[in-house]
């Protein structure tokens, strides 16, 4: 068994229900990201890059992107804490040569120092225990001068993928659901001066952080819609929490439902979204 030390809570998470629901759902969050991904890549062009790190890879979808666009003999590591999730990547993966995942928590895993000369990740570097430990860690395992480049989310109100599921819950069975500042989630870096004094502390160097303005959108039904948030997102850990029966989870997907319905427009529903497209220098 994998001795993942420190991240204990993170682990268990991405080992078990929601890390497993990502992994159902692998094909439709990944072209819910797909508008985000396509921005992430954009600032991408021109990095020189041939050994490059997918930091938290999940199902590697992003690390895959990169194994078929980067200059031939390109090398992709992707690195993740979940098990199963890395389980999918290996087998979308199984005809690129140059891709490879490890099985590993990303703030503890001694890297070869000075392997990677370029760092990405898609949403996979808000889950530290300890951020400034972590991001030391990964830029040790950086070639000096080389870039880190990520995307995570900016505040909750900017984000409806998250509030519009959340608020559903919460009108349904009020309760105390407490979003805390910079706790590891997928907002932990949505404060600005925080996540740069984070960078600051790991030694990288040129921090850099844009916000921009996009969607999550997909062409699934309502009702896939519905399911999906009840599964995955700030809605679905608030459903977790309630432990509600069937009676009352099927009154609450009516919610979702008719939330999902009246968001659909020729055939999309879309979030608005805002995420910041980070930067640094190892
Ligand atoms: C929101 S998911 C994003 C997955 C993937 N990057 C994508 O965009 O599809 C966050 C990922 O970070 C991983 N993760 C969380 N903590 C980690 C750690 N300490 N080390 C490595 N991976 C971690 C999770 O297992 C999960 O796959």
């Amino acid at each position: 068994m994998a001795n993942y030390g420190e991240n204990e809570a993170q682990r268990k998470f991405w080992n078990e229900a929601p890390g497993q629901s990502w992994v159902k759902h692998d094909g439709v969050m990944n072209l819910r990201l797909g508008n985000i991904s396509d921005i992430l890549f954009d600032r991408l062009k021109g990095t020189p890059a041939f050994n490059v790190l997918d930091i938290g890879c999940g199902t590697g979808s992003t690390s895959i992107r990169l194994a078929k666009t980067l200059t031939q003999g390109a090398l992709v590591t992707g690195i993740d804490i979940s098990k199963p999730m890395l389980e999918k990547a290996r087998e979308k993966a199984t005809e690129l040569a140059n891709v490879s995942f490890v099985a590993a928590d990303a703030q503890t895993y001694q890297f070869e120092p000075g392997k990677f000369d370029a760092a990405i990740s898609r949403f996979g570097v808000m889950f530290f225990e300890d951020p400034p430990k972590a991001f030391e860690n990964l830029r040790s395992a950086m070639k000096p001068g080389s870039q880190l480049t990520f995307v995570c989310w900016a505040p909750y109100d900017e984000n409806e993928f998250f509030s519009v599921p959340l608020k559903t819950v919460l009108d349904f069975i009020p309760s105390q659901y407490e979003l805390i500042a910079n706790a590891p989630g997928p907002l932990a870096f949505s404060d600005k001066n925080y996540l740069l004094g984070i960078l600051q502390s790991s030694g990288f160097s040129n921090s850099h952080i844009e916000a921009v303005k996009t969607t999550v959108d997909t062409t699934d039904a309502p009702e896939e819609d519905a399911a999906l948030l009840m599964q995955i997102g700030f809605g679905a850990r608030a459903v977790r929490e309630a432990e509600l029966d069937q009676k009352r989870t099927d009154e609450l997907f009516q919610l979702f439902l008719a939330n999902s319905k009246v968001r659909q427009r020729d055939g999309i529903i879309k979030y608005a979204a805002t995420v910041y497209i980070v930067t640094a220098t190892a």
